[in-house]
Parts: structure tokens; C-alpha cells; sequence
């Protein structure tokens, strides 16, 4: 009976379309052709999306399709994958705000990159007591410090085939393609390609490489992103998500030897889709990420941490066993600008699925017990990419726990590199710098040479001491036979001597001291330089010079995401990026689904789309 009226209702449906299924295909194309500023977005790209939208998530998925290949933005497997897994979503969210709203700017900053991000709207983050007026963090004693490590953004292919083409047409390559043609131009190696993701072997050469170097760390972090190509969602689907989630559990669990704390990534299906609790939809959920992961985690986390992994959609709390320090890992992607679930209303949420509010409740436990907190997530709280109001609220419970807050730790970028939160934002000085960002880097070999970090701890304090980087060269002849895995830098040694004044034994890698390394970069090129290369350890580097150079060390000082120097550019940027080859394409910065660099493709058409 259901089956039947469905059926029904498709047929109608599908009869509606076929009669303006033309014209319907050039006035979505013709709309994000001439949508060219933010006015613009909202007054005629949205309205055109809305009206397919609200034809239904059948036709809207057929059209954007239709359009995908039309335009070639995408081979057709992917343009049909991609569309039938991330168009409803998109249909859905513009179903329910208004053209000319709030959630229409940043829908059309997130998507099209044709607005900058609203201003902040207000919201002050409720907290339980006031800041205390002593802090009572203890001091360090000067025992030794103790080893973490960190790792992240695996990006693992199980379906990497050696031998296969690292050069195709698909978003990610280094696979065998039903469709592929003509010989192989380069083959894939056994340990990895520049252009593609890890291929298992050298996930397990990294394990190999933590316990040769950090054999005896207390502990190990993991902040994330466990799946292949990020980007490229057009062929996964639930099953081979949690498949791979549990697969990289207990290939860490086997290999290392190490608790491991981890966090939730962007890993969901499509990916970076996590819808909020409130959101009713019989279209993806992301629960099936919690659940698998409270299973997965639970021999390193207990039993109370993987429960709350379960419950609060993926982020827990947890005291590290005979410390006075509390772990708290964070699910990052409900402050995510590419989760399109977030636009499917006109009101602001500004807390979505309480995650901040659990944050509040892990950090107050935390300075009740006299215990110093590390927050651990996926995706740095000054990224362009964090949207600034949930950036901002963020910023607020940094700034009330600062004390309790001995240091945090994150990936996404796929980059070496850090940000610092100011109790003045305005007045940002090594006095006033009091939160550090520790962030990075990645094993994927798309973005640079395959690194980790170990840090050195003070064991009262839980500062780092020190930040040492271990990599291997991919462009090392040996590499391919079996990657040698070496230190490449010690923060404290390369950058201790550089700042004023110099960095006394004692002394953490605090924000104060990062404070003063942006200022040493103002004034010394070369150790600006330093820093560039080693943000993909010499793998990718790219130029940076001039205002290049003023833009890297605001990013540097903005944990907070309305202070960093990256600007949305109508159209341009994203235009840009459809032109670039597919390593290029890969870099972390424009990591936002298939779906957003298909839209572009399509507002770039003008000039290759015969009329
Ligand atoms: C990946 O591998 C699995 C099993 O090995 C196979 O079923 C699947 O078709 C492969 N997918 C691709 C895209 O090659
Ligand atoms: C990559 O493949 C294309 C055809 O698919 C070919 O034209 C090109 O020469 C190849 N690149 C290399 C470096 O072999
Ligand atoms: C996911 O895809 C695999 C093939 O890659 C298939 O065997 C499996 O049934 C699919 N799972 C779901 C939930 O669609
Ligand atoms: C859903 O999110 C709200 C906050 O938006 C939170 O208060 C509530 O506890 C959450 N419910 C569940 C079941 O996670
Ligand atoms: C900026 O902060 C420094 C260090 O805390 C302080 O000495 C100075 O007075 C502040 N300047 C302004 C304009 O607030
Ligand atoms: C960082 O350490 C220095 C020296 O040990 C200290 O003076 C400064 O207050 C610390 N800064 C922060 C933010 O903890
Ligand atoms: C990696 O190896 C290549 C080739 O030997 C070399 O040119 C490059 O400097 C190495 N990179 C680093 C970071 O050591
Ligand atoms: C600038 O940085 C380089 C590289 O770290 C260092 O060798 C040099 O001594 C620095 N110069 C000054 C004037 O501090």
C-alpha cells in the first residue's frame, strides 16, 4: 500500500519534470551563471535553487545531475554519486530559509563563495560560576616530562591498488576504474603517491614509526579523518564508513600499543553531513558514526567517556588514569561551514546539539577538581571554515577556563602550524596571548610528506614543553621500497634561541611564547620561511611572500575565526580552483565536498558552455 502510493507520487513527480525539465536545466544554470556578488546570490541564484528545491529532492538531484554532466564539471559515475548523496541535503536546507535571510548569506558564502560571513549575532555562553578570582593550577615541580603522541588526518584508501593509474580523471585515482582507458601512465607505488590518499601499507608504516619513536609516550591523540578523499564522497556510503572507521580502531589498537584518545572527524555519510538532533529526516544520519566509535573507543576512553561518544553526538570527557588531567575531545563538525545540515533554518542555533554546553559542564568539572583540561577536535577554532558566531562562542569558554585550559590540539588543515586565542582581541601581545592551538599535521600523502608530532609534557602543569615533528620523504628514492621515518624538527631547539627573550629551560610552549614567534616572523624572513616549509614538511610548499606573509601571521593570532585575514572572494577563488590539477585541488583549504567545487564549476561555465 505505502510501496504503491509512493509510486504514485513519483510517477506525478516524474511527469511534472519531464514537461520543464529543460527549461528548468537553464534557468539553474543560467541563475548561478549570472550570480556574480552576494546581492546577486540572493536575489537570483537562491530563488532559482529554492523553486527546484521545493519541486522535491527527486527532481532537484535529477537536475543538478543533469547540469553536473551537462557542464562536465565531473565524470558521470561521479556526478550521479555525488548529487544522489549530498542534493537532498542541500534541497532540504533550501526548503526552509528565507532568500534574504541570515542563513541565506552564509549558505551563499559556504556554497558559492559569493558573501562574506554576517556579522557575529550575539549570544552570551551561560556559565555555571565566575571565573575564580585565584587560580589554583599547580605549579611545576621540574620532574621529567612524559611523551604524547599525535596524529592525524590518515585519509586511509582501503581500495588503493599498487600499480593502478595515479594520473585518471576521477577525483581521487591510484584505484582501478571500470571506465578507465588506455595504459597506465604512472603506476601506483606500494607505499603511496603525492596524488592520492594512504594506501594501508603506509598507515601501518606509520604505527610501525610511533612505536619505534614513542615506545614509551603516556598516550597517543587522534583528531580525526579516518576516510579516504574527504572530498570525493560519491562513492561511499554508511557501510563502507563505519567499516573503515572500525578497521583504523583496530589497526591502532594492534600496532601501537598506546591508549589512544581520539576525535570524530568529518567521517560520515556523505561526508562532513552530521544533522542536528532537532532535524527530522529520513535522509543520512550520522548516529551510526557515534555508535560504532563508542564500541571502537571504549578500551582506551572506559565506559562513562564512550557512553557520552554515544550520547552527545560523538564528543566525551575523560581523566587520563593517575593524572590530573582531563581529556575533553570535541565533535567539531556541528561548527562546520561545509555540514550543510546546519542551514535548515532561519533562526540561529547558536549551540547546535549542546556541544558547547557539554564543553562548559567538562571544563567547570575540571576546575572543581583542581585539574588542568586539553581539548582535543578536528577542525582549529580560527579556520575560515569555522563559522565565526559558533568561533566566537567558543572563544568565550576559552577565555573563562584559560586557566584550567593547559592546551588543545587539532588537525583538518593537514598542515604544522598553530593558533593563539587573546584575552584582548584587540590588543594581541605575548601579555595577553592565553590559549594555544596545537595543530596537525597530516599522514596523507596529497598534502605534504606523511608526519606526526610527539610532544614533551610537564607532568604537573600539562603544558608542552616541547613540539618535536618525525616525517618521511615521499620524493626520497628509498621511500618506495620502505619509508624511513626521521625527526625533522624540535620547536624547542629550532625556535627556543629565536625569541625575545630567549626561551629559558623552564619555560612551556605557551601561547605567550607562539605570541612572540608571530613577532620574530614579522622581523626575520628566513625564519618565516622556515615555518612555511615545514607547514607540509617540505613536501608541498608553496610561495609565500609579502602580503602572503602578513595574512600567515594573522592567521597565526586568530583562534578566533572573525580575526583571521582570509577572505571569502565572490566567485573567484572557487573559480579559480576548478581550474587547478587534482593534487592541487586536494589542498586542505578548499576541503568541502565534491558538491561545492561541482556548483563552481558550473558558475565558471559561461565561457566553455555552448548556449
Ligand atoms: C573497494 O573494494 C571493495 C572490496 O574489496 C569492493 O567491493 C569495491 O567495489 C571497491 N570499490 C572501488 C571503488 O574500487
Ligand atoms: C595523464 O593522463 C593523460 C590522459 O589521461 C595524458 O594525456 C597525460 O600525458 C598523463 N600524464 C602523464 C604525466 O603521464
Ligand atoms: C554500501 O556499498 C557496498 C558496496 O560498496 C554495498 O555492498 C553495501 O550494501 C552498501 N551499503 C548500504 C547501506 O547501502
Ligand atoms: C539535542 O540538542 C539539544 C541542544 O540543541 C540538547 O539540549 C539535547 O540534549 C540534545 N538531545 C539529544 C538527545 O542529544
Ligand atoms: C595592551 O596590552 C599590554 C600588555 O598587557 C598593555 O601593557 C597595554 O597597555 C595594552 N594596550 C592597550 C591599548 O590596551
Ligand atoms: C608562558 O610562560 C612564561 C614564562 O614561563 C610566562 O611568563 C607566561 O605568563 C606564560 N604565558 C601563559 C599564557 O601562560
Ligand atoms: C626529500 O627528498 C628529496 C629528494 O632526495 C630532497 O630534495 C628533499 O630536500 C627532501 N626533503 C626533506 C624535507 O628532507
Ligand atoms: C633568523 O632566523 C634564522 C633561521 O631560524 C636564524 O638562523 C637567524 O639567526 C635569525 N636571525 C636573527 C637576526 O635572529
Amino acid at each position: 500500500m505505502g510501496s504503491l502510493l509512493r509510486s504514485v507520487i513519483l510517477l506525478v513527480a516524474a511527469l511534472n519534470v519531464l514537461s520543464c525539465h529543460a527549461s528548468l536545466i537553464d534557468d539553474i544554470i543560467s541563475a548561478l551563471q549570472n550570480a556574480v556578488d552576494c546581492a546577486s546570490c540572493h536575489a537570483i541564484a537562491l530563488p532559482a535553487l529554492q523553486v527546484l528545491a521545493k519541486l522535491g529532492n527527486d527532481p532537484f538531484v535529477t537536475v543538478l545531475t543533469d547540469i553536473c554532466e551537462l557542464t562536465k564539471a565531473e565524470d558521470t559515475d561521479v556526478c550521479v554519486g555525488e548529487l544522489s548523496r549530498s542534493g537532498p541535503i542541500l534541497a532540504h536546507a533550501l526548503r526552509k530559509f528565507e532568500p534574504f535571510g541570515t542563513t541565506a548569506t552564509k549558505f551563499c558564502e559556504a556554497t558559492l563563495g559569493l558573501c562574506q560571513q554576517p556579522p557575529v549575532t550575539p549570544f552570551n555562553v551561560p556559565f555555571p560560576k565566575p571565573m575564580p578570582a585565584l587560580t589554583s593550577t599547580p605549579p611545576t615541580t621540574r620532574r621529567p616530562p612524559f611523551k604524547v603522541v599525535h596524529l592525524s588526518d590518515v585519509h586511509i584508501d582501503r581500495n588503493y591498488t599498487v600499480g593502478s593509474d595515479s594520473n585518471c580523471t576521477k577525483p581521487i585515482c591510484c584505484r582501478n576504474y571500470a571506465d578507465h582507458v588506455g595504459p597506465i601512465t604512472e603506476p601506483a607505488e606500494l607505499f603511496g603517491n603525492h596524488k592520492c590518499d594512504s594506501p594501508p601499507d603506509l598507515a601501518q608504516s606509520l604505527l610501525s614509526a610511533i612505536q619505534e619513536f614513542g615506545s614509551d609516550a603516556a598516550f597517543a591523540i587522534f583528531t580525526g579523518d579516518v576516510v579516504e578523499g574527504t572530498w570525493d564522497t560519491w562513492l561511499v556510503n554508511s557501510s563502507n564508513t563505519a567499516a573503515d572507521l572500525q578497521e583504523w580502531n583496530s589497526q591502532m589498537l594492534e600496532s601501537i600499543g598506546l591508549t589512544v584518545y581520539p576525535a570524530v572527524g568529518n567521517d560520515a555519510t556523505p561526508v562532513n553531513s552530521f544533522p542536528r538532533n532537532t532535524t527530522v529526516t529520513t535522509i543520512g544520519d550520522a548516529q551510526f558514526v557515534f555508535d560504532v566509535q563508542s564500541l571502537g573507543w571504549e578500551q582506551w576512553i572506559g565506559g562513562v567517556a564512550a557512553q557520552e561518544v554515544h550520547d552527545i553526538s560523538g564528543s566525551y570527557g575523560a581523566v587520563v588514569p593517575g593524572t590530573q588531567l582531563r581529556i575533553i575531545s570535541m565533535n567539531t563538525q556541528y561548527w562546520y561551514k561545509q555540514n550543510f545540515w546546519l542551514y535548515d533554518q532561519n533562526n540561529q542555533v547558536p549551540d547546535p546539539n549542546g556541544l558547547l554546553a557539554f564543553l562548559v559542564s567538562q571544563l567547570q568539572a575540571a576546575e572543581d577538581a583542581g585539574q588542568r583540561a586539553w581539548i582535543i577536535g578536528h577542525i582549529p577554532s580560527g579556520k575560515s571554515d569555522f563559522p565565526h558566531d559558533q568561533s566566537n562562542y567558543y572563544d568565550q569558554i576559552v577565555q573563562r577556563y584559560k586557566n584550567t585550559i593547559a592546551a588543545q590540539f587539532f588537525g583538518h588543515s593537514h598542515k604544522d602550524e598553530f593558533e593563539i586565542a587573546y584575552s584582548d582581541w584587540n590588543n594581541q601581545t605575548a601579555d595577553t596571548a592565553d590559549s594555544i592551538e596545537f595543530i596537525g599535521p597530516a599522514l596523507t600523502p596529497t598534502s605534504g610528506n606523511p608526519a606526526f608530532k610527539l610532544y614533551d609534557v610537564d607532568p604537573d602543569t600539562f603544558e608542552v614543553m616541547d613540539m618535536k615533528v618525525y616525517f618521511t620523504n615521499v620524493s626520497d628514492p628509498t621511500f618506495h621500497e620502505s619509508p624511513t621515518w626521521q625527526l625533522y624538527y624540535s620547536a624547542r631547539e629550532s625556535y627556543g634561541p629565536l625569541v625575545d627573550p630567549i626561551l629559558g629551560p623552564e619555560d612551556a610552549l605557551n601561547a605567550s611564547f607562539w605570541h612572540r614567534l608571530t613577532e620574530v616572523f614579522e622581523q626575520n624572513g628566513t625564519a618565516f620561511q622556515l615555518w612555511n616549509t615545514r607547514l607540509s614538511r617540505g613536501g608541498a610548499v608553496s610561495s609565500c611572500t609579502g602580503d602572503c606573509i602578513q595574512t600567515a601571521i594573522c592567521d597565526m593570532r586568530a583562534a578566533r575565526s572573525e580575526n583571521n585575514c582570509d577572505v571569502t572572494s565572490p566567485g573567484i577563488g572557487l573559480r579559480r580552483a576548478v581550474q587547478e590539477d587534482h593534487a592541487k585541488q586536494q589542498d586542505s583549504d578548499c576541503e568541502g565536498g565534491r558538491l561545492r567545487r561541482i556548483l563552481a564549476h558550473v558558475m565558471a561555465s559561461r565561457d566553455t558552455l555552448s548556449e
